[in-house]
């Protein structure tokens, strides 16, 4: 039977009960090599934290969290930073897009995105930026969907390993 899945935007509460769900894709993408702020080694109780800031944001209408669900089991998300200076009210910003390594490319970051854009607009939001890791497979999706490439910012961060990544940064017109 074919995989269903599902976007869900979750609130404080449902978010508090996803915290061990969603640090286990945060930690399995930084073991798995993404440069998504984070240093290897680094601990489920260290991304579960991560995470409860996260719904502490959440619950002040600072920022919004979608959780993708395959056949009930949560195995990606993503961010839209919602709070902004009061000089850019209509931008938002796009963070953590993290899919476990176990349910990549089958099309759940592109469902999370599509999403995330069509939750912040509704939110009032008509700009969106984001940075990336520059030759990375999310840089790929966000020209697929049509975000523009500004430019390079080279040696801008980290691998977990300690090697330097430059970053691309886009931005979309909502
Ligand atoms: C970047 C990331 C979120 C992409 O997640 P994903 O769910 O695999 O993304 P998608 O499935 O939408 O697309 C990935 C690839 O699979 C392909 N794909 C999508 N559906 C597919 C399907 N049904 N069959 C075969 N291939 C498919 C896409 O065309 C894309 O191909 P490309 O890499 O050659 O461009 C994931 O790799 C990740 O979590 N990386 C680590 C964290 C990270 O770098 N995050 C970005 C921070 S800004």
């Amino acid at each position: 039977m074919a995989e269903q899945n599902e976007i869900r935007r979750l609130a404080s509460t449902a978010l508090a009960e996803q915290l061990d769900a969603l640090a286990a894709v945060l930690v399995d993408c930084v073991v798995g090599g993404a440069s998504v702020r984070y240093m290897a080694p680094f601990s489920h109780e260290e991304a579960r934290a991560a995470f409860e800031a996260v719904a502490a944001e959440v619950e002040h209408g600072r920022r919004l969290l979608l959780a993708a669900f395959a056949d009930g089991d949560l195995v990606g998300t993503v961010q839209v930073i919602l709070a902004a200076p009061p000089n850019q009210p209509h931008r938002g910003e796009i963070a953590q897009l993290l899919v476990h390594r176990s349910a990549r490319r089958r099309g759940i970051a592109q469902l999370l995105m599509e999403r995330a854009e069509a939750e912040a607009q509704a939110e009032g939001k008509t700009l969106l930026v984001l940075d990336t890791v520059t030759g990375d497979a999310a840089e790929r999706l966000y020209g697929r969907l049509g975000w523009t490439r500004v430019g390079v910012i080279p040696g801008y961060a980290l691998y977990p390993d300690g090697r330097p990544c430059d970053t691309t940064v886009f931005w979309k017109s909502l």
